[in-house]
């Protein structure tokens, strides 16, 4: 049985993108977004729990998208768990929480909508969690100069950016952390104003690390990326 859980939210509607789909049924070479962000699960070094959190009403489409890519894989569909999502990020990862096998003591959370997302990196996560006992998530120095901006557009100012991360997923913590920073936020009505699990981790008193992230665990978000995504595949396939 799993020690590693990764928990896929894909429970999102993807109004950026344009498409009438949600996101993570909006196709790329021929495959829902979906497909391909269990690859990089699949791909893992070790057997995990795989939680796929879909939109209420496509459990069913995300459940058929899971076992076809569990059988591509030669893998066991045992370990698959679908659930349906909430109205913010936050309460579809609850529901992927909820429903987490007991052997599981270390908990990935990744954004299907990093479709392209190296194997390697999810395996790194975890192995880093296991080094450290807290939280892990990978992140890229941000290279592009920041100002802050007032509405007017005056600049109010230049960030040091050799302090900037972008930070990326799988985010991975360990179980017992993740489960008691989620109760304190909502004890402390924390929960709303905390969109992402490190976040709400580090808010909890627990500290949290940037290992280094990968180019391709970039988050499919506009048009554009899409775009970009689709290049990179035509690029890699012959
Ligand atoms: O909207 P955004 O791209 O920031 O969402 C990040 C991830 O969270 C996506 O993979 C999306 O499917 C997921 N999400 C979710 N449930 C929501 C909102 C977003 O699972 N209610």
């Amino acid at each position: 049985t799993p020690t590693v859980a990764v928990i896929v939210v894909a429970a999102g509607s993807g109004t950026r993108l344009g498409h009438a789909e949600p996101k993570a049924f909006v196709l790329l070479h021929m495959r829902p977004l979906l497909d391909h962000a269990l690859d990089s699960i699949f791909g893992m070094k070790e057997p995990v729990q795989i939680i796929v959190v879909a939109p209420v009403d496509r459990v069913a489409d995300a459940r058929a998208i899971a076992v076809r890519a569990a059988a591509r894989h030669e893998a066991p569909t045992g370990f698959v768990t679908l659930v349906a999502g909430g109205r913010t990020r936050q309460d579809s990862v609850d529901q992927g929480m909820n429903a987490l096998l007991p052997s599981v003591d270390v908990v990935l959370v990744h954004d299907a909508a990093r479709a392209l997302t190296p194997a390697a990196l999810c395996d790194g996560v975890v192995a880093a969690v296991r080094a450290t006992g807290h939280g892990v998530i990978p992140g890229l120095p941000v290279v592009d100069t920041i100002k802050r901006v007032a509405e007017s557009g005056a600049i109010l100012g230049t960030v040091d950016r050799s302090e900037l991360s972008a930070v990326q997923t799988p985010q991975g913590f360990p179980r017992a952390m993740l489960e008691a920073a989620r109760a304190w936020a909502v004890q402390n009505g924390r929960f709303e104003a905390l969109t992402d699990d490190a976040a709400l981790v580090a808010d909890a008193g627990n500290p949290v690390s940037v290992i280094g992230g990968h180019p391709l665990a970039f988050k499919i978000t506009t048009p554009e990326d899409l775009e970009r995504a689709d290049l990179i595949l035509q690029a890699a396939a012959p």
